[in-house]
């Protein structure tokens, strides 16, 4: 299980993630949900060692994250996207995943191109594999972001924000590929402000708002709950 236990950071006067708990189970997909500026990616950044917590603990599957850095954290079995993605653009989008596979998962030679190419294949961008990564669109970027964090063998992923700017059978696959993951037994946490893709993936729904958490429970219960949809969906989610 990935344990996130009272976690708070500040930035300056700015208690970006205030006192914030959640967790996640292998096989199970939680989407995280909230406001521009909730706090959703500084937890993230959090997990994956990229940013210090001021309190609070995060354990995965027994091993105390916070004491070590972010590169020992990966071998842990975390890994997360971005929200913006950043591949190294001169690289083709095999070597880009091949170094996730190298360094992350430290898989060697054929076995770690095969694991490159699973994560291509599973993605569906093998058929860019030569292309440069600066030669992608934005879209074909998010999914070499995708596979990259795969790549690494991750038991746990955290997905930051792939949905957006993405057509609406694209959002349909990549939310059928989170699905799928869920049921290989990754644990997933699912950031999006798309709320078709959130029903979609996601088995839980966590709502973050200033820091805190304001709610968890299914779908349904978040689109109906009175707090949410004040805080964040807006009445056109509201049911009479
Ligand atoms: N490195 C930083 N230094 C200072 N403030 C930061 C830093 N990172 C984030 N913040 C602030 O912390 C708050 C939470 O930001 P965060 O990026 O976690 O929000 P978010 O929930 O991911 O929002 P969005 O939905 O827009 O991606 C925001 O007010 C943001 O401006
Ligand atoms: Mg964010």
């Amino acid at each position: 299980m990935l344990e996130i236990v009272s976690l708070t950071k500040t930035f300056g006067k700015l208690r970006a993630v205030d006192n914030f708990s959640m967790e996640v189970e292998k096989g199970e997909v939680k989407a995280l949900i909230g406001p521009n500026g909730a706090g959703k990616t500084t937890v993230v950044n959090l997990v994956t060692g990229v940013l210090s917590p001021d309190g609070g603990r995060i354990r995965l599957d027994n091993h105390c994250l916070l004491k070590l850095p972010p590169h020992k954290r990966i071998k842990t079995g975390i890994s997360r996207t971005y929200q913006i993605p950043r591949p190294y653009p001169n690289l083709t989008v095999l070597e880009n995943v091949l170094v996730s596979s190298y360094f992350g998962a430290g898989l060697k030679g054929e076995e770690a191109i095969s694991n490159a190419i699973e994560s291509l294949k599973f993605v569906g961008i093998y058929n860019l594999a030569e292309k440069r990564a600066k030669e992608l669109n934005s879209e074909q970027q998010k999914l070499l972001d995708f596979a990259r964090a795969l790549s690494v063998k991750p038991k746990y992923i955290m997905i930051d924000e792939i949905g957006a700017g993405l057509g609406i059978s694209e959002q349909e696959e990549i939310a059928s590929k989170i699905r799928e993951l869920g049921r290989k037994g990754y644990g997933v946490i699912y950031i999006g402000h798309l709320m078709k893709m959130v029903k979609a993936v996601s088995d839980t729904v966590v709502v973050m708002n200033e820091g805190k958490k304001l709610f968890e429970g299914t779908y349904e219960e978040a689109v109906n709950n009175e707090e949410v949809i004040k805080i964040y969906l807006g009445e056109r989610y509201a049911k009479s």
